[in-house]
């Protein structure tokens, strides 16, 4: 399926000055080169000058499985005003990423709060079950959007099927359901994602001064995510081509079924003792795959001395990274992700053509369902050590929640 990029009035900004930023070719999917870096874009976000709650909400919704975030509707000026209408959110788990709790959860409240509409923020922890009981209960109580980010496209389009019949207007948040039957999908693009942690691992072989180098991939949940398929395709689109000249080798390929993250490290010693205990790299598919990973080379005394990428830019990543022990994550800035979805939720409340709320939505193929949805798809950005600040900059985290215990290594990459 393919993709395109989208903005949405606020957003465009910020993309724009992404790919300005750059000074590469990083987000423009015009990748063939292996520099994917782009330090300079720390102006990406400039602008995005973060909340206190992104830190508060992290924290307090951190053991929040299935619990309840509500954002009230009083007083506002924006682009909610008006709005009469409850929305529902429904996010997957809370343990094959960190993103849940830190980014997704907070931001997602805040941004419907700042646009005065009430929502709703709950996340399944994981079991199908508990997701259709919280979809069943916020379809009851009457709200008027869904925003679904799913466990997995089966589950995810039953949901979705009920919600239809209930007259509510769905959006499929981050993951996509394919076959399912929501009309928007808000994302960022994935194949990107994925090109850019190839990209980026060979760079950090080469500048490793690694020849020759052999690879382990660990990729994430394929058998449930189309996401995951599309960071392993994204990945693959650079590292096959080099590994048919000869320049690298793919020495296993393996899954992380379900995303189940407590698989990462056992799967990732079978594929690491198989081939000898040699690998030069390691295509993680996320930063929670990557520290699973990097905790069995840290056993094996090879940590710091393997190639590790990540995305996510969590806590933990962007220690593994300052720590000299994961070479890249991506960041992807979900409080662009949760605005453009509660634009596009307040839009579809309104009864407004997202187009005619100054909603750019592009096509998006879903060749399980057969049919066209149109999508927003943010552009994702490299982290390495030498950009950890764009994160702070961006307003995501905050250098007291990135360098606490590791100060000296902030201070060495320049992290303020
Ligand atoms: C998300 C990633 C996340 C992964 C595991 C994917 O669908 O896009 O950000 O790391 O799921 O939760």
């Amino acid at each position: 399926m393919r993709k395109a990029t989208i903005s949405i009035s606020a957003l465009v900004a910020a993309a724009t000055l992404v790919l300005t930023g750059c000074g590469s070719d990083a987000g423009t999917g015009n990748t063939t080169s292996a520099a994917a870096n782009s330090p300079a874009a720390g102006a990406t976000t400039a602008s995005e000058t973060a909340t206190g709650e992104t830190s508060t909400g992290a924290e307090s919704s951190a053991s929040s499985a299935g619990s309840e975030t509500s954002a009230s509707s009083a007083g506002s000026e924006s682009s909610g005003a008006g709005v009469t209408g409850k929305v529902g959110v429904i996010l997957p788990d809370t343990t094959s990423s960190t993103r849940y709790t830190l980014y997704d959860a907070p931001l997602l409240t805040a941004a419907f709060k700042d646009a005065g509409v009430e929502a709703d923020v709950q996340n399944a922890g994981g079991s199908t079950a508990k997701y259709t009981t919280i979809a069943q209960s916020m379809i009851g109580a009457g709200v008027k959007v869904l925003i679904m980010d799913s466990i997995d496209p089966t589950s995810g389009a039953a949901v979705e099927a009920m919600a239809k019949k209930a007259g509510i207007q769905v959006i499929d948040y981050d993951r996509v359901n394919l076959g399912g039957s929501a009309d928007y999908y808000v994302s960022f693009d994935n194949e990107l994602v994925g090109k850019l942690q190839g990209q980026t691992l060979v760079t950090c072989l080469a500048d490793a001064k690694i020849t020759d180098p052999q690879i382990i991939e660990m990729d994430g949940g394929t058998d449930v995510d189309n996401n995951a398929v599309l960071f392993k395709s994204g990945a693959q689109s650079v590292l096959k081509p080099l590994q048919d000249q000869g320049k690298l080798k793919i020495v296993s390929d393996s899954v992380v079924k379900g995303w189940n993250v407590n698989e990462a490290a056992p799967t990732f010693t079978q594929a690491l003792t198989a081939n000898g205990n040699k690998v030069d790299g390691v295509l993680a598919a996320n930063d929670d795959i990557a520290n699973a990973v990097i905790g069995v080379l840290k056993a094996k005394g090879l940590a710091g001395k393997v190639q590790v990428t990540g995305q996510d830019s969590g806590v933990v990543g962007l220690q593994n990274i300052l720590n000299g022990n994961q070479c890249m994550t991506v960041f992807k800035n979900v409080k662009l992700e949760a605005e453009a979805a509660s634009k596009l939720a307040i839009a579809l409340i309104k009864g407004e053509d997202p187009a005619a709320a100054g909603i750019k939505v592009a096509s998006f193929d879903d060749p399980k369902g057969k049919r066209t949805m149109k999508a927003v798809l943010l552009t994702p950005q490299v982290i390495t050590i030498k950009n950890v600040q764009d994160v702070v900059t961006a307003g995501a985290l905050t250098a007291a929640q990135i360098c606490k215990g590791i100060e000296a290594k902030c201070t060495a990459a320049g992290v303020k």
